[in-house]
């Protein structure tokens, strides 16, 4: 019923029409992203891979970092050479530092990569494959580029969702284990979390634009394997993936100044708490912060 109410209350807004009613689809913007270095997480498909397209046109170097070889060979060839793909499994921890210190020269970068799964697996390395790839491996890539690289004066986006508005900042339901494991609630609790971290490193890097965004209901494989009703029941009305990818790409253009526990959708910061509930958190952004780096010590990658 919680879900259901959610689902109606957000779809106007969410949807197509939300991205039409605000005139949207009018109001063009200037972006040159030229001699800029971006790093996007899953851009093999749906808004990753519309990011990475729309970067190149506008001048960036791109590196795109989905797991699946065709797709990526395909986006290097439909972007015309102008993207440089590379195959990396982001659930790894490991694969998300050594991305880092691979590419240390990135100074945009979009923690897009996300999963939503009904059942719980475990990574090699003994998370959560819903934790590793949606906040321990975001946090793992992009602290090791603020550590290594130009990325302290540039910009991080973070792709969370308006699902983070069913969880307050916990970290009980971060990598909750299998007999307790929702992946609704984990999804929350891991797209709640995405907020916290973009106002941590804002804090910690002066010199930086950190942004959590919501890029609406967008009709992706993605939603079609995880949420195939929405996908059957109001496809039609799903925003395209260029929808989805236009607040980050006017992030990335506009550079508005930083706004705390905001998610940015439709090119204006929003409210984070939809609910009551969850202004009050269960855990601080400090503590978070406290919890990746201890699982990133568990892997020796720290
Ligand atoms: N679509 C929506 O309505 C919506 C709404 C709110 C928030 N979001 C957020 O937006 C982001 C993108 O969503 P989307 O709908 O575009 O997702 P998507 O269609 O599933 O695309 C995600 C991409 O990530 C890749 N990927 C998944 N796991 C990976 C891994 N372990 N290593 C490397 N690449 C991996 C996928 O490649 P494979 O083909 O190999 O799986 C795919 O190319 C996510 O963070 C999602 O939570 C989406």
């Amino acid at each position: 019923m919680k879900a259901l109410r959610f689902y109606v209350r957000f779809l106007p807004s969410f949807t197509a029409i939300g991205y039409v009613a605000r005139g949207l689809p009018l109001r063009a913007f200037g972006a040159d992203f030229t001699g800029q270095t971006w790093l996007v997480t899953g851009a093999t498909g749906g808004i990753g891979r519309a990011v990475a397209m729309e970067a190149a046109d506008a001048g960036a170097n791109v590196i795109a970092v989905g797991r699946r070889s065709d797709p990526l060979e395909e986006l290097a060839t439909a972007s015309g050479g102008r993207i440089a793909a590379v195959q990396a499994d982001l659930s790894s921890i490991e694969a998300n530092q050594n991305l880092a210190r691979r590419y240390p020269d990135v100074n945009v970068l979009i923690n897009n990569v996300g999963i939503l799964e009904a059942t719980h697996a475990l990574t090699t390395e003994g998370f959560g494959r819903m934790y590793a790839t949606n906040l321990l491996g975001h946090y793992a890539l992009t602290s090791g580029l603020l550590r290594h690289g130009v990325l302290a004066d540039g910009l991080i986006v973070n792709i969370t969702s308006g699902g983070a508005y069913n969880a307050m900042l916990n970290l009980a339901g971060l990598d909750a284990p299998p007999e307790s494991f929702n992946g609704f609630t984990a999804y929350a609790s891991q797209k709640r979390a995405q907020i916290a971290l973009a106002d941590h490193w804002n804090h910690e890097f002066p010199r930086l634009q950190a942004y959590a965004m919501h890029p609406g209901w967008v009709r992706t494989e993605g939603v079609r394997g995880s949420l195939a009703w929405m996908d059957r029941r109001i496809g039609t009305i799903l925003r395209t993936p260029h929808q989805g990818a236009d607040t980050i790409m006017w992030l990335a253009a506009a550079r508005p100044t930083p706004v705390l526990d905001a998610i940015w959708f439709d090119r204006a910061p929003r409210t984070a708490h939809a609910y009551r509930s969850t202004r009050r958190p269960l855990a601080t952004t400090g503590g978070l912060v406290a919890r990746l780096e201890q699982d990133l010590a568990r892997t020796g990658a720290s």
